[in-house]
């Protein structure tokens, strides 16, 4: 059974082949309708979600198929005390996927271990978000009609941002990436990110300050200071705002600059910046829903479906 737990789960090769499904999907929509006739895709989110949530169930409509499942743990029988591992094996009887998002980091690959159908994580606490990076090379790749030779800067929680840790091992894969980790000292990149980057050989700095380094990058990808990861408020009033993308800031970025975010956004990016040709997060949004097809066909192939 192939799940997708990790970004490391998909190989270089795996991962072209997602992008250029996704990309064949954009291009030749109606060539897929149907063809997920009769399967059923299962969304269990036990943590909020507007874009994943919805994207997953959009893919899997568009590619002809249903959808079930909850969007809280409130609603699911996990209030009643159930296991993850029990709601899992159970949902797995009655559909051919699973969606699945948790607070707890590993929830889903103990998840994948007692499923009888193809588990595809959709976030697990701060650690990993691996069809977010894969909605993300794929915006990349369609902007910068590459995902080699770039300098990526990676600004504002990183270390709860679970979409960073996995857009860092994805694209420290390609030659020539470079990374600028932008951070206040108490949300850097955890050190089992930077050791892996060490270990590989890719270049890497950490540096506070956004203006210092926005000459330099080719991709600037915002994040959001993660409030439900912070174990008291006032430490999370005191950093939410650490940075703010203006029109003002980007002047002196490079004009072919693409600017992403994840989203939700608080206040990461004024409003004003996406009217800015170099703002890419609502592109993200819709290459994530194309990417998500793809890989959906991908594990049902591998399951025999
Ligand atoms: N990017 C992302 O994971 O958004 P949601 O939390 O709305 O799913």
């Amino acid at each position: 059974m192939r799940h997708l737990i990790g970004i490391s789960d998909l190989t270089t090769g795996e991962i072209e082949s997602l992008l250029n499904t996704a990309d064949d999907i954009i291009a030749r929509p109606g060539d897929y309708f149907g063809v997920c006739r009769g399967k059923k895709l299962a969304t269990l989110f036990f943590e909020p979600s507007t874009r994943t949530r919805l994207s997953f169930e959009a893919a899997m409509l568009d590619l002809g198929g249903n959808v079930l499942g909850f969007s809280s743990a409130s609603s699911s029988s996990a209030s009643k005390g159930e296991s993850v591992q029990d709601t899992v094996r159970t949902v797995s009887q009655y559909v051919d996927i699973i969606a699945m998002r948790h607070p707890r980091e590993g929830a889903p690959l103990a998840a994948s271990l007692r499923s009888d159908v193809p588990v595809i994580n959709a976030g697990d606490g701060g650690h990993n978000h691996p069809t977010q990076t894969l909605a993300d090379l794929t915006t990349i790749r369609r902007e910068k009609g590459r995902l080699t030779d770039m300098t990526i800067g990676v600004c504002g929680d990183l270390k709860f941002g679970r979409t960073v840790h996995s857009l860092v091992e994805a694209m420290a894969r390609y030659p020539g990436v470079r990374f600028v980790m932008i951070s206040p000292e108490e949300l850097k990149t955890p050190d089992y990110v930077t050791r892996s980057l060490s270990a590989q050989g890719v270049e890497y700095r950490e540096t506070a300050s956004l203006e210092e380094a926005m000459g330099e990058l080719d991709v600037l990808y915002m994040t959001r200071v993660q409030r439900e990861r912070f174990f008291n408020e006032e430490d999370y009033v005191r950093l939410k705002d650490s940075y703010i993308l203006t029109p003002e800031k980007l002047e002196s970025a490079r004009r072919d600059l693409i600017v992403m975010h994840p989203l939700p956004r608080v206040n990461e990016i004024s409003r004003q910046v996406d009217d800015d040709p170099r703002a890419c997060y609502f592109k993200q949004v819709k290459n994530g829903k194309f990417v998500r097809m793809a890989l959906i066909l991908m594990l049902l192939e591998a399951a025999g479906q």
